[in-house]
């Protein structure tokens, strides 16, 4: 098991953070979307808890990840790689960041101005991060409406330049990040030569 980032895989712990955060954000995109029609009464309600207790897990796992990723360095790019993809993986990922922390705190922001109460998982009473405002709820409410769209463009997009690395490219970019990913030696002749490569 790979506890930090090296040149072939992502260690456990980013491994295991990417992916629990992946599927919750997908989830709650998915839910957030659908919700809003349903018809009001009780069944709404415990939707909509469901879906803000599980943002807050994601905004607390992000909050993880970036603690990790400040004390961890980045593993490098596939050497294949040209320059403006470079680029474009580094800004989309810090795109990413910003947005999975933007998700959940203007959905905390918007809860609080609009005086609901909030409860993890109904396990714990999350304090309120402002008062009831209206320009406040309007605002926040209008951030947690764009930036979703933003966040599921740039995921599809992700998504679709993990899936061009591993078939197009066959460079394991994507093994990399997979769950299971081992951290396997490096093939025997580019680690030291044998007997027959041997002048
Ligand atoms: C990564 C985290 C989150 C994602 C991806 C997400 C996604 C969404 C989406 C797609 C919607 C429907 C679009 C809209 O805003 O009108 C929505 C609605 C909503 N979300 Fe979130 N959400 C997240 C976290 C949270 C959190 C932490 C809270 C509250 C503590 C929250 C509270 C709400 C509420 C109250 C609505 C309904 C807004 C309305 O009825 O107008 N969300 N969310
Ligand atoms: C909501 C869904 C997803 C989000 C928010 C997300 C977010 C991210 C972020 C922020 C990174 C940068 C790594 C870091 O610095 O922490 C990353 C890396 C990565 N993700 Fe995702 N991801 C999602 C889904 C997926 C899916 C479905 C796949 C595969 C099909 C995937 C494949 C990868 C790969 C291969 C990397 C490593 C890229 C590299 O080494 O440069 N991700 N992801």
């Amino acid at each position: 098991m790979a506890w930090r980032n090296d040149e072939r895989v992502w260690g456990t712990p980013m491994r295991v953070l990417h992916w629990a955060i992946a599927l919750g954000v997908i989830g709650l995109l998915a839910v957030g979307w659908w919700m809003q029609d349903l018809p009001n009464g009780p069944r709404k309600i415990d939707i909509y808890k469901l879906h803000k207790s599980i943002g807050l897990t994601v905004l607390a796992l992000m909050s993880l990840r970036i603690a990790l990723r400040l004390v961890d360095r980045r593993r490098p790019a596939a050497p294949a790689m040209p320059a403006w993809q470079r680029r474009a993986a580094r800004a989309s990922h810090g795109l990413m960041y910003l947005l999975l922390l933007a998700m959940p705190l203007s959905g905390w922001l918007y809860n609080s101005a609009s005086n609901f109460p909030l409860k993890w998982f109904e396990l714990f009473r999350v304090p309120a991060l402002s008062g009831r405002d209206e320009t406040l709820k309007a605002i926040s409410g209008a951030v947690h409406e764009y930036a979703a769209i933003a966040l599921a463009a740039i995921v599809a997009l992700h998504v679709a330049a993990a899936l061009k690395h591993h078939f197009g490219d066959r460079d394991g970019v994507l093994r990399a990040m997979l769950p299971f990913a081992s951290a396997r030696p490096a093939p025997r002749a580019a680690a030291e030569p044998t007997k027959e490569q041997d002048p």
